[in-house]
């Protein structure tokens, strides 16, 4: 009853930010990512024992928090419901990346546990339904079952049967795309996506623009994948991010996760396209002020170059595309 499983974080080009059914976490519109190599990578063991009285959760070598115990051992009764046992696990948690980058990512935390925990509870899930599973504990964790680039179908029906992750295009197939990530907090975000998601949807008169706009965007990246066209998909993806953070800023009470330091880096992006004719990179933010820009490895040289002269830049990732789940 012990299974150890590894996943990699993955970041949205087009974002996941509302939820039409906020129980089985069903989201208000399909979303696209890329999952990230083994830089950013959780890698979780899970071990079913009738003696235990109660979960335990061991992170990055520590015990974990009560709030982050509590939602795994929620998520581990989804998976004793399915599998028809009832006894408590002991879950051991490691990143690769250092807990207090601002990187810790419920993503590659929620898909390693559900790959691990399933199997530890003997079953033998198929990739659909892993996403499916996954995305139970964390939305966005349902893309990170696969690798490269990734579609989270939002789906139509009310039980979430048609609600789950697939693959656009293998790792393989863009091999010199690249995720440089300049990280400029190392702090814990304040407002937690599920939470800020549901107040844009109750308050923010720009939120159903955002989902009026995301369908031809989606159609936009589909195509830019398909093709390999990174000069089509860079603007869809920043103004994906920009309409994302919009809709948070409009939201009330408002919810603020970029900082300065996201802002200098937006508009540097924005000077580089400008002085190489075309897009050469694209940014993206997530629920904080860290930034991803895309780009193709020949520019990251140069990229990675101008963020670390930014001042309030604190450190600098450079990520390739990388694979799904795997069971170590
Ligand atoms: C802004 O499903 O990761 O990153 O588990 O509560 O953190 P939590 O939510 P999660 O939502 C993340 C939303 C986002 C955009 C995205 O990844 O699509």
């Amino acid at each position: 009853m012990r299974a150890t499983a590894s996943a990699n974080s993955n970041i949205a080009i087009i974002k996941y930010w509302g939820q039409r059914d906020e129980k089985l976490v069903l989201p208000s519109n399909s979303s696209i990512s890329f999952t990230m190599d083994g830089q950013l990578s959780t890698k979780t063991t899970v071990e079913f024992d009738r003696l235990l009285a109660k979960d335990g959760l061991v992170l990055d070598g520590a015990p974990a928090k009560d709030n982050e115990t509590a939602r795994v051992s929620a998520f581990l009764d989804l998976v004793r419901k399915k599998a028809g046992i009832t006894a408590r696990a002991k879950v051991v948690s490691s990143n690769t990346f250092p807990k207090s980058a601002g990187l810790a990512s419920s993503a590659s935390g929620f898909a390693a546990l559900a790959a691990a925990a399933s199997k530890a509870a003997g079953l033998d899930l198929g990739q659909k339904e892993l996403s499916m599973l996954a995305r139970r504990g964390s939305g966005s964790a349902s893309r990170s079952i696969f690798g490269g680039c990734v579609e989270w179908r939002a789906g139509k029906k009310k039980d979430g049967t048609d609600c789950y992750a697939e693959q656009l295009s293998p790792p393989g197939k863009w091999r010199d795309l690249r995720n440089v990530i300049a990280i400029s907090s190392m702090d814990e975000k304040k407002v937690g996506s599920a939470a800020g998601m549901k107040v844009s949807a109750k308050t923010s008169s720009l939120f159903a623009a955002r989902l009026g706009a995301v369908e031809k965007r989606l159609a936009l990246v589909r195509r830019a994948v398909r093709e390999r066209d990174f000069e089509a998909m860079a603007p869809v993806i920043m103004q994906e991010s920009d309409s994302m953070h919009a809709v948070m800023l409009d939201s009330w009470p408002p919810i603020v996760y970029l900082n300065e330091t996201s802002f200098r880096i937006m508009r540097l992006v924005r000077e580089l396209n400008e002085s190489h004719g075309k897009y050469a990179a694209a940014y993206t933010f997530d629920a904080g002020p860290n930034a991803h820009v895309y780009t193709i490895a020949r520019y990251a040289p140069e990229i990675r170059k101008a963020l670390a002269e930014l001042s309030g830049v604190m450190k600098i990732m450079e990520c390739g595309i990388g694979e799904g789940v795997r069971f170590v």
